[in-house]
């Protein structure tokens, strides 16, 4: 629940007074080296417990909505089960955890089911090893997750990042929610990849409009799009304000280490001896905050940093891909 105070200062300075998303990278260990990952550094290290414990008290007692918690692989992170413990008996929360399954066990099963407010994920970019395999490992270990959650009744949801070379797959992605009773089937942007350099098999304008068709045609099957999608968004209704980026807005990423971050794919890490100093204080937030939204089409995108090289070093420029795709933009430029 947003209280007063906040909604006046969101007014007023156009983003929150306090981060309502807090991304937190719990560890970097990893048993994959999966393509199109964007993780600068992956290694052995863990988030200090008691640096988690108190973030996530902090967070909480500052109006926090929505905790993520992110890897490396997260069900690796030795205190898990530890700080699932902590959301215990918090209202008005919800927990996202994305992974690629490896490392669940029967006990961690069971500390998922036990947190109500969490959205567990498998992530999964195709329906085959095949397709799976252009852009993540682990296929046989993240079906295998599957089966074994729903062996124990454990609701989990799909996510999976949209690109050029699993475009195709969409359809069997939504048959295989479908038939394996996914809970959430979360369609992701493709975001840098190989350390911030390139962008992987971006998908044009007719590929999200292919994406869109599919969700309109399948409303037996609960498919979202993330808020970081705003092109996908744009197919189902007009674009608020509110809709889009939210790194510096209301999304903040806190490192290992304890370092700040606008968001988990933008690599501009800081230090400042506490999260509210950051975020009043930090310069990434205030060029972020200043940026404005993409004029590649009529759209009006508060576009994704870290959805093209040109736009994370220049956080006012457009999404390329898309300019390069956008029909409006072409009959404009031939003009
Ligand atoms: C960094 S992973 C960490 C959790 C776990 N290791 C996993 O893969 O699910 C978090 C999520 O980011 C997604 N991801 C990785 N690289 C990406 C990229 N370049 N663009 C968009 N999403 C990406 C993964 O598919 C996964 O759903
Ligand atoms: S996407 Fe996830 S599973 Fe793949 S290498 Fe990155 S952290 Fe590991
Ligand atoms: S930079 Fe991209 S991934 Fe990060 S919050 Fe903004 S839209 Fe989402």
């Amino acid at each position: 629940m947003i209280d007063r105070e906040r909604i006046n200062f969101l007014k007023q300075n156009g983003y929150h007074k306090y981060p309502m998303t807090m991304q937190m990278e719990i560890t970097r260990e990893c048993p994959f080296n999966c393509p199109q990952c964007y993780k600068i550094e992956l290694g052995t290290m863990h988030m200090d417990f008691n640096l988690l414990k108190k973030m996530i008290t902090d967070g909480i007692r500052n109006g926090v909505s929505l905790f993520v918690l992110n890897g490396g692989e997260p069900l690796l992170y030795p205190h898990f089960i530890d700080a699932l413990k902590l959301f215990k008996g918090v209202d008005n929360v919800s927990i996202n955890c994305f992974s690629s399954g490896y490392g669940l066990t029967d006990e961690i099963i069971e500390a998922i089911k036990e947190t109500t407010q969490l959205r567990f994920y498998i992530s999964l970019n195709g329906s085959t090893d095949e397709v799976n395999s252009t852009s993540r490992q682990g296929y046989n270990v993240s079906i295998n997750a599957i089966e074994k959650l729903k062996a124990h009744d454990c609701p989990f949801g799909v996510n999976w990042v949209a690109r050029k070379d699993n475009v195709h797959d969409f359809e069997n992605m939504i048959k295989f929610c479908r038939d394996n009773k996914v809970m959430q089937f979360s369609v992701t942007s493709n975001k840098l990849a190989e350390k911030k350099s390139k962008i992987c098999q971006p998908i044009d304008d007719g590929d999200i409009k292919h994406i869109a068709r599919l969700i309109k045609e399948n409303p037996d099957v609960n498919i979202t799009s993330e808020s970081c999608f705003p092109q996908l968004t744009a197919e189902f209704r007009k674009l608020t304000e509110y809709d889009g980026c939210a790194a510096g807005y209301s999304n903040v990423n806190i490192s290992i280490d304890g370092e700040f971050l606008p968001c988990t794919h933008l690599y501009y890490p800081e230090k400042f001896d506490s999260l509210e100093e950051y975020w009043e204080k930090s310069e990434v937030l205030k060029r972020l905050r200043s940026c404005g939204r993409c004029t590649n089409c009529n759209k009006n995108c508060r576009h994704c940093k870290a959805m093209s090289v040109e736009s994370y070093n220049n956080f006012g420029e457009g999404i390329v891909s898309c300019r390069e795709a956008t029909e409006e933009f072409k009959e404009g430029e031939a003009s």
